[in-house]
């Protein structure tokens, strides 16, 4: 296979951004293209327990609308606790959640154990996975944002979706087909700004 443009790669990565505002609540994700981009994801590097990755895609209403209740309780009581100002578009994902043709968990079998080195590993090997998940859905036009907030009523979650103990739940994506969203890379510190070269204080400073 020859080699792919790297000037699309690295469009796409840097244009994976987060769509709340601009997506068809109307029009479900084909289930072809779900399998797609789960099967892009699960191309993702995986740690020794190897691929303890799952997905759960709900489109449920009911059970939609339990989730959607439950991240409205845990943005507003975060706004309200850490005094943040919530932008437009928190507040308009947080008001149509419910409408979301598909909402995805990205679950990971097992739990991340105590030491960084075990959280580095655990989450590790489901993380990439989700990133590749979502970089997959923006290239067939489908808009996602990364959320971990429900992550703090995972008790919750689980019995909803009747996850059993020992699964951790990583990431939710509330995915639909965007409407005409232009994504953009992001305006964020260039490389320069956060290398160091050989050693910590080594800022900005090749020397070989
Ligand atoms: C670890 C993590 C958790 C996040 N959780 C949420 C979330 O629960 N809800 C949400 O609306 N956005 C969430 N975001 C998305 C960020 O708010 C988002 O990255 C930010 O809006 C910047 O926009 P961009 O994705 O277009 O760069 C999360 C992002 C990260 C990396």
């Amino acid at each position: 296979m020859e080699n792919p443009d790297k000037n699309d790669i690295e469009f796409v990565l840097s244009s994976t951004r987060s769509v709340r505002k601009k997506l068809d609540y109307s029009r479900s994700i084909s289930e072809e293209d779900l399998i797609a981009c789960i099967n892009a994801a699960v191309q993702a590097p995986t740690g020794i327990i190897g691929e303890n990755w799952r997905f759960l895609i709900l489109t449920d209403k009911k059970r939609k609308s339990d989730i959607a209740k439950l991240y409205r309780q845990i943005l507003l009581e975060i706004s309200k606790t850490r005094g943040i100002a919530l932008k437009s578009s928190h507040l308009v994902l947080m008001d149509r959640l419910h409408e979301i043709p598909c909402m995805i968990f990205v679950l990971a079998i097992g739990e991340p154990g105590d030491s960084v080195s075990e959280q580095v590993g655990f989450y590790g090997s489901i993380l990439p996975a989700a990133w590749s998940m979502m970089v997959a859905m923006r290239a067939r036009g489908i808009g996602t944002t990364w959320t971990s907030l429900l992550t703090s009523k995972s008790a919750e979650i689980a019995k909803i979706l009747d996850i059993p103990e020992g699964v951790t739940q990583t990431v939710m994506f509330p995915a639909a087909y965007t409407l005409g969203a232009v994504l953009r890379p992001a305006n964020r510190k260039p490389a320069e700004d956060v290398i160091f070269w050989n050693t910590w204080d080594n800022l900005n400073s090749r020397s070989d």
